[in-house]
């Protein structure tokens, strides 16, 4: 069987097609980066008319790409939520009109189980049961995974989320958006011992995350400096350090609380290489296994919601005919499967 899988909840158009014996057969991605960046951040209104553009040739494409036809497909996913209303909607009306014009079922898919999974897509899938740490801009949270669909909050972000932290103290930094990447390649530069930022609420016997404070010691950081030309690798490396730190602990939290040495990163984030060797090494540390997506599945993509989508399908658990899109959507409301 084959899912075609749409994403569209942000900057991002993905699209690509996965079959439940093959794994992965095509995926295709439009990033919209060169637009926003103009205006310093995602603009709602341009990102939605950009998927309107993007969605229908990104579909042509991965059905030429995997020598299919529109007829091989049994089922058409979408990310249904959280997002950008606007931008949701666009992908989930090409899902469900393709869905009905092909007499197939539509499934809504949840933006951030689709991170979630996407390591499933590589060689080596983490078995259940595990801990994932999901990392992007607008969520950090802890989950204890039992299977598929049953996801347990066991820590998240009191106020910023990790991604939001990396792109504010870009931001500070003067790198322009996406401020992710940007930051990683300028820490690459730079001494991580150079400033001491705090590993904030590390020592709170809980899961939960603040970013916040961090930003705000890098805006002063940057006050105080009196050559940000010189100093800023230095202040990017520092940052990402302390980030790396209060993650690996938080985690190392998480395994020993739930008796688990199965750990999962993904989201936005988890494409950050300092980040990935710190949870690496803390697993090898702990003689568990750490997972990972491919960076390119780290940040938002269409095969991670073609593969959520066939999980969710072969549940049985489709959609109506309405197009019904969720901006805010806990986690925690998904039906195990
Ligand atoms: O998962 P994602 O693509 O979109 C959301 O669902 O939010 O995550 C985007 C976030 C942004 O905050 C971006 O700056 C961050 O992931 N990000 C990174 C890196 N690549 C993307 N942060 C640090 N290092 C990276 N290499
Ligand atoms: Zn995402």
């Amino acid at each position: 069987m084959r899912v075609l899988g749409i994403e569209s909840s942000c900057d991002e158009t993905g699209v690509a097609i996965y079959d439940d014996e093959r794994g992965l057969v095509a995926h295709a991605l439009h990033t919209q980066i060169a637009m926003h960046a103009e205006y310093g951040g995602v603009v709602p209104e341009l990102a939605s008319r950009d998927h309107v553009k993007r969605v229908v040739p990104l579909v042509h494409r991965v059905l030429d790409d995997a020598k299919l036809q529109f007829q091989d497909l049994n089922a058409v996913a979408y990310t249904a939520g959280p997002g950008l209303i606007g931008a949701l909607l666009v992908g989930a009306m090409a899902a469900r009109s393709l869905a009905f014009a092909l007499n197939i079922p539509a499934v809504p898919v949840h933006h951030m189980e689709g991170h979630l999974l996407a390591p499933m897509l590589e060689d080596n899938p983490p078995k259940f049961p595990f801990v994932a740490l999901l990392i992007s801009g607008g969520h950090t949270l802890l989950i204890h995974v039992d299977r598929p669909g049953s996801y347990k909050i066991l820590g998240q972000s009191v106020d910023d989320a990790a991604g939001e932290a990396f792109d504010k103290s870009a931001k500070l930094l003067g790198i322009p958006y996406p401020g992710g990447p940007g930051l990683e390649k300028l820490a690459s530069q730079g001494d991580a011992q150079a400033f001491h930022f705090p590993r904030p609420m590390i020592d709170r016997p809980n899961c939960d995350f603040s970013f916040a404070g961090l930003k705000t010691a890098v805006l002063n950081a940057v006050h105080a400096s009196d050559n940000l030309e010189r100093d800023k690798a230095d202040i990017a490396a520092s940052f990402t350090l302390a980030v790396a730190d209060t993650l690996t602990h938080k985690c190392e939290r998480a395994l020993k609380e739930m008796g688990l040495n199965r750990l999962v990163v993904a989201g936005g984030v988890s494409a950050n290489r300092t980040l990935r060797s710190a949870l690496q090494d803390l697993m090898v540390k702990r003689g568990g296994e750490a997972f990972f997506a491919r960076p390119a599945f780290c940040t938002d993509n269409g095969a991670m919601i073609a593969l959520a989508g066939m999980l969710r399908f072969k549940a049985g658990q489709v959609g109506d005919l309405g197009v019904t899109v969720h901006p805010r959507w806990p986690l925690s409301e998904l039906k195990a499967l």
